[in-house]
């Protein structure tokens, strides 16, 4: 394990200090892994989870740890992802995994977010990480060029299809100033599935892991 996968180990379990009974809300990424492996450590005390993604799904499954629709389950306690990027006011760049949208549902319909990263991944200006948008297929030029007509240089992600069965467009060259006005501006465009800012709902707790142990953010 190298040097950032061990910060986001670290950071991962230090999440588990807010779990409690009940269901949990899990994201997707390499950190969530991590969460995921640990959660299995204490399966007993909770339910299940609603998961943001198959591959997630799949590993909580291999855990033994059952996985419920969202649907089944309402309003859900706490949710547990990774990001690509935070800044510290807790808003983030997500979806380099591509699981943006379930991701941003599952936050939404929680009320605790916290957010397990390495320390690389807070930053002052988002930005520099590509922006992930999700779009319909048949927006994909559509919503190229007015997201260059946004300031942005936006990479097809060739060969990629989301859970969703959508595409995903990496918005290169931003730096966000505003996120949630971006994030407005971005949703309101005709065939935007989903964007990867997440400002609207930030996270509430963001868990660095640094090379002096875990640090904790809060909104
Ligand atoms: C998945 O779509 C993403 O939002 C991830 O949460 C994000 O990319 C962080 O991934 P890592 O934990 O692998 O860095």
């Amino acid at each position: 394990m190298n040097t950032q996968d061990a910060m986001k180990k670290q950071a991962a379990e230090a999440a588990l200090a807010y779990v409690e009974d009940g269901i949990i809300g899990v994201g997707t990424g390499s950190t969530v892994n991590h969460f995921i492996d640990a959660l299995a450590g204490i399966k007993g005390r909770i339910e299940g989870a609603v998961s943001s993604s198959v591959a997630s799904t799949e590993r909580l499954k291999g855990h033994g740890i059952p996985v419920y629709d969202l649907n089944a389950v309402g309003e859900l306690s706490l949710y547990v992802d990774g990001a690509d990027e935070s800044n510290a006011q807790l808003q983030l760049i997500k979806g380099g995994g591509g699981a943006l949208t379930r991701e941003k549902i599952v936050a939404a319909a929680s009320r605790q977010f916290v957010c397990i990263a390495d320390e690389s991944k807070l930053v002052r200006v988002l930005g520099a990480f590509p922006l992930p948008v999700e779009v319909i297929p048949m927006a994909r030029s559509y919503v190229a060029r007015e997201l260059v007509q946004l300031g942005g240089t936006p990479v097809w992600r060739e060969g990629f299809v989301t859970d969703n069965g959508n595409l995903i467009l990496d918005v290169q060259h931003l730096e966000i100033m505003e996120p949630a006005k971006l994030e407005q501006q971005i949703n309101n465009i005709a065939g935007v599935v989903t964007v990867g800012i997440f400002a609207l709902r930030p996270a509430d707790v963001l868990i660095l892991g640094t090379p002096d142990g875990p640090k904790t953010l809060r909104a």
